[in-house]
């Protein structure tokens, strides 16, 4: 497991944005957005670095059913952050549509035509309850063998969200977990540690490549090392 240890949130952001720069320069690909805070620090550096952007294809990993203007939408914040500051391919799901299980299913159709089968590298971030993308812990998502996008109804939050499944994203070439903040520190030892059952862990343990990008805070439960 590779775990990387960084002294700041600042820290985290750049080394994050130079390790995912390295990562798609390498092989340009599928690159998949996490939503929420923490991305967008790192969205930010990734804007300024060396990147052949026009041979990758961002996506969302998750989204929140909410109106594509909805200061709440991940495709919003990717578009503030990084896609409109940089020629790259994006694909969002249309949460102007009535229902999300028919955004979910018509975004998967577009992933499958776009970057087929390789979802390519993965961003991805952690819930304090356990969670990435949105598959929440105790939500049917979570067992769909056979979908790659679903619509995941999360009554811990009364809503539906869309999210990349575990079979999908555990086809991503790399899964890159940036983590910040001490509110991360106890299910970071849970996850990674204890190895329980949270979703994070479910999609972390069959992946193919895993990396966990920590600052010094949210990796305080965990005994590794500074880089
Ligand atoms: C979302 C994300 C979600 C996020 C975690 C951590 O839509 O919110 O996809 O999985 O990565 O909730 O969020 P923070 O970075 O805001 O702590």
């Amino acid at each position: 497991m590779d775990i990387r240890v960084f002294d700041s949130s600042d820290d985290l952001a750049a080394g994050a944005a130079g390790f995912l720069a390295g990562l798609l320069s390498e092989q340009p690909t599928g690159f998949g957005l996490a939503g929420g805070s923490t991305p967008q620090a790192t969205f930010r550096r990734l804007v300024d670095r060396d990147v052949p952007w026009t041979d990758v294809t961002c996506w969302l990993p998750d989204e929140r059913w909410v109106p594509p203007e909805d200061p709440e939408a991940n495709a919003l914040m990717a578009r503030q952050e990084l896609v409109d500051r940089v020629p790259v391919r994006f694909l969002a799901p249309d949460t102007s549509l009535e229902d999300p299980r028919v955004a979910a299913a018509a975004y998967q159709a577009d992933l499958l035509d776009e970057i087929g089968d390789d979802p390519g590298v993965v961003m991805l971030g952690v819930g304090t309850d356990g969670h990435t993308a949105s598959l929440f812990p105790g939500t049917d998502a979570l067992r769909d063998e056979h979908a790659g996008y679903v619509a995941n109804w999360v009554p811990q939050l009364d809503v539906w969200r869309l999210t990349a499944t575990i079979p999908l994203l555990r086809r991503a070439r790399h899964i890159v977990f940036v983590v910040s903040g001490e509110p991360k520190a106890a299910v970071l030892r849970r996850v990674i540690v204890d190895e329980e059952p949270f979703p994070a862990w479910l999609v972390a343990e069959r992946a193919n490549d895993v990396t966990w990008l920590i600052d010094r805070e949210a990796a305080s439960g965990l005994k590794v090392a500074n880089p």
